[in-house]
């Protein structure tokens, strides 16, 4: 189906072989004795070059091919004698689908700025960086679904619409068929959404785990994958107002094995990604060390390889929360007043006691639990001391919270107690409520966030960089 790839092609490639190339041009140079071109397709990182003699092509369709312009080229694979490849395609004719006239077309053969490839997401994906990453992104959602897939989970389609706010934290985008300019009225003056599409406000959805109960309820072992809205006006590098989110949740799971899971899916993907994306990741790897090659020693990452087999062949920490606290109050920064936000049992922590905990004192993935009730959603059960939840973050090197789960309520009246206390209508969640009366059992699950993943596996900096539309306050018109 469809001309070969140039993947495949330089897989398969035998010399003598006439091939047809269809592609994008990277770069275009012509010596004394040849015309070569770089041909991209965007199937791998690596370029197909094309020879041709002088005079061999055109002249009216040779100033047609620059960099940008879409060729349909045919020819015979030669040997190269250029190093950097095996063999190189022997031009016998070009068809040029499309020109890039060279004054317009923003991306020439030359450094760009990831700011202001961000003003071009419709063109970004033409470039290595970009190529490597989408093709990463991609390689990790297989391997989401592989991994469930395998393990016996199955695959829960949970709405975007809704009513409920999971996360209880009032940052939703509002869904309305209702003409906000000239609302209907109620007797109050307030706006009447009786007669809006639900009779009732919608929002869309901040995570799908709220369903996604339901469906562990039932099928024993579920997961969501999804698009997730937050509408926090964040102007940070790990937030984006739309992202995706991977939620597994499990009948019969307990908080124990809920981290071992998460540990093993994690390592699981990032695995695989080492072992697909193998030219991808080795690009990065270049990438980030050309970025930071003016930085001081001390202040550049690990290498993206080694820092992803580190987190695949160790262990992550595993602590509570009150232990974390404790530590955080005996180091060094907090002695020299060097946090910004003070430390004492309570508080939501700060990226900055996440950051120290995970790259200074125990220098790789942490597993925090058992935070405090206040802190956390209503829907974690309750420890015996009921102070704590069996809550659980799971924390990165250089991105913080990557995961957050909980083991669930599952007491029909612990919940409702928490329903009260966080002033959430009991009736607004008349059926997640019901769950716990009928056949309730323990149950447990998290969320990932799928570009947090992909910014640690890329090593990229700016979260972005790694989804191909990226929505956040102001962001460009795509
Ligand atoms: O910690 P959060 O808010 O947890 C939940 O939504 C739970 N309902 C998940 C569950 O137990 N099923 O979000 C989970 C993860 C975070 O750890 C983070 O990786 C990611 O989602 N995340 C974001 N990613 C990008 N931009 C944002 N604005 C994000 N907010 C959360
Ligand atoms: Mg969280």
């Amino acid at each position: 189906m469809g001309p070969v790839q140039i993947k495949q092609l330089l897989k398969d490639a035998q010399v003598g072989q006439s091939v047809v190339v269809k592609g994008w041009v990277r770069t275009k140079r012509e010596s004394k004795n040849a015309i070569f071109i770089a041909i991209n397709d965007g199937s791998t990182i690596h370029n197909i070059q094309a020879v041709a003699a002088p005079g061999e092509i055109p002249d009216d369709t040779l100033r047609l091919i620059t960099t940008g312009s879409c060729l349909n080229v045919t020819g015979q694979l030669v040997e190269s004698l250029g190093s950097g490849q095996a063999v190189e395609v022997k031009i016998e004719s070009v068809e040029v689908y499309g020109t890039a006239d060279p004054d317009h077309y923003p991306l020439q053969p030359k450094k760009h700025s990831l700011e202001f490839l961000r003003e071009i997401a419709h063109l970004r994906p033409r470039t290595n960086t970009f190529g490597a990453i989408l093709r990463l992104r991609h390689a990790l959602a297989f391997a989401v679904h592989k991994y469930y897939n395998d393990n016996g989970f199955f695959y829960l389609h949970t709405p975007i619409i809704t009513a409920s706010d999971a996360e209880g934290a009032g940052e939703m985008f509002r869904v309305t068929t209702l003409d906000l300019y000239n609302p209907p009225k109620n007797e109050e003056g307030k706006i009447d959404f009786s007669e809006d599409f639900f009779g009732r406000e919608a929002n869309l959805t901040v995570s799908g785990q709220l369903e996604g109960e339901l469906g562990a309820l039932a099928l024993s072992k579920i997961y969501t994958f999804g698009p997730t809205f937050r509408a926090e006006n964040s102007n940070t590098t790990r937030h984006l107002a739309e992202f995706w989110m991977i939620e597994p949740e499990m009948a019969f799971f307990e908080l124990e094995d809920n981290m071992d899971l998460a540990e093993d899916f994690v390592k699981y993907v990032i695995s695989y990604a080492l072992e697909h994306c193998a030219d991808d990741l080795a690009f990065l790897e270049k990438r980030q060390a050309e970025e930071e090659k003016n930085k001081p020693q001390t202040e550049r990452s690990m290498p993206l390889l080694e820092k992803l087999r580190f987190v695949v062949e160790n262990p992550f920490e595993r602590l509570t929360y009150t232990e974390a606290i404790e530590i955080l109050l005996k180091c060094k920064p907090h002695k020299e007043k060097k946090f910004q936000y003070p430390v004492e049992w309570g508080i939501d922590l700060q990226s900055e006691h996440e950051r120290y905990l995970v790259e200074k004192h125990f220098k790789k993935p942490v597993i925090l639990t058992n935070y405090p009730r206040e802190i956390k959603a209503f829907y974690m059960k309750l420890d015996e001391d009921g102070k704590t939840v069996r809550a659980m973050d799971v924390l990165f090197p250089g991105i913080g919270e990557i995961i957050g789960g909980s083991q669930r309520e599952e007491n029909y009246d612990k919940l409702l107690e928490r329903v009260h206390e966080v002033g959430i209508e009991p009736e607004n969640l008349w059926w997640y409520l019901e769950t716990r009366q009928f056949g309730t059992a323990p149950h447990a699950g998290f969320g990932l966030g799928f570009e947090r993943l992909v910014l640690f596996v890329s090593g990229m900096g700016n979260i972005r960089d790694v989804i191909p539309f990226p929505r956040y306050p102001k962001s460009a018109e795509f």
